[in-house]
């Protein structure tokens, strides 16, 4: 069985609204509805559990008994760092399971509701052999390492071959035995620090190969405010073609011409 567990136990502090960013409306749902529609619709997807902002669970209970959901299981609150939100899932999944029983699961941030359908199967699929897999895309931009050098700031210390650089988004998807037994062994390092559930496998568990799987571009994560502008005319795009054809496929179509989009109409 393969669960997708939502992230959504965050307060949104840089986009700065009274809202978590996950309720805020886009093209007419929450951020976090296109998100559960998207799984909810996965033909790989059996389960959907979500961790929610603490005083937030009725909001998610809502949305889910309005739009209909079949597959979300649990609603449950987050912790106070993202890791602390995937382990209360690790938890939340490991409850009910036979002993020595194995699920995949999918992590992904509430926060990315343009994902595609084929970034969720190459998971799902990627998972038959591997037991921990990423989502990336490569970086258009040059990523500069950097040191601050007291009064005088930052200087460059490192720039690393680009083509080589990936920049990392969701789904990130494991064996449940495999990311419960990383954040185990993480749990002994007093100065544990992460930010997301990959590079725990990769420092806790170093045998454990990281598949990566190609993301799309379409995949962005609302973080600042300007992001909340982008993602709207994203979906005012994707809304002028047919309901399928969200994210990457839509995408395609754009890159060979055979859509036209006008924006700001
Ligand atoms: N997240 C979570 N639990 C936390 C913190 C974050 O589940 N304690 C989730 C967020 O809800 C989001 C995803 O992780 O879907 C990515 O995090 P980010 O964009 O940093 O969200 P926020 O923490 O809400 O934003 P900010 O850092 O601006 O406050």
């Amino acid at each position: 069985r393969t669960t997708a567990v939502i992230l959504a136990g965050g307060t949104g502090q840089r986009v700065g609204l009274s809202i978590p960013k996950q309720l805020l409306k886009i093209a007419g749902k929450a951020v976090i509805e296109h998100t559960m529609t998207t799984f909810e619709k996965a033909d790989s997807i059996d389960d959907i559990i979500v961790l929610m902002a603490p005083g937030y669970v009725p909001d998610i209970e809502k949305i889910v008994a309005k739009a209909g959901f079949k597959k979300v299981k649990k609603i449950i609150e987050g912790g106070s760092t993202r890791n602390e939100t995937t382990e209360r899932a690790i938890a939340a999944l490991g409850e009910g399971l036979a002993e020595g029983e194995d699920v995949n699961v999918l992590f992904h941030d509430a926060v990315r509701p343009l994902l595609s359908q084929r970034v969720i199967d190459d998971c799902v699929t990627a998972l038959e052999r591997f037991q921990a897999v990423d989502v990336a895309i490569p970086s258009a931009d040059t990523i500069i390492v950097t040191r601050t050098h007291g009064e005088d700031g930052e200087f460059i210390t490192e720039i690393p071959d680009r083509s080589r650089l990936r920049r990392g988004q969701t789904p990130q998807a494991f064996k449940l035995s495999t990311i419960k037994r990383a954040y185990e062994v993480a749990a002994g390092d007093p100065n544990f620090q992460a930010t997301d559930d990959c590079s725990v496998v990769l420092k806790y568990l170093p045998d454990v190969p990281v598949h990566v799987v190609a993301g799309d571009e379409y995949n962005m994560k609302v973080t600042q405010p300007v992001d909340v502008f982008i993602a709207d005319k994203l979906f005012q795009l994707a809304s002028t073609a047919a309901p399928e054809q969200k994210g990457e496929e839509l995408y395609r179509e754009l890159l060979t011409g055979k859509t036209v989009v006008v924006f700001g109409g």
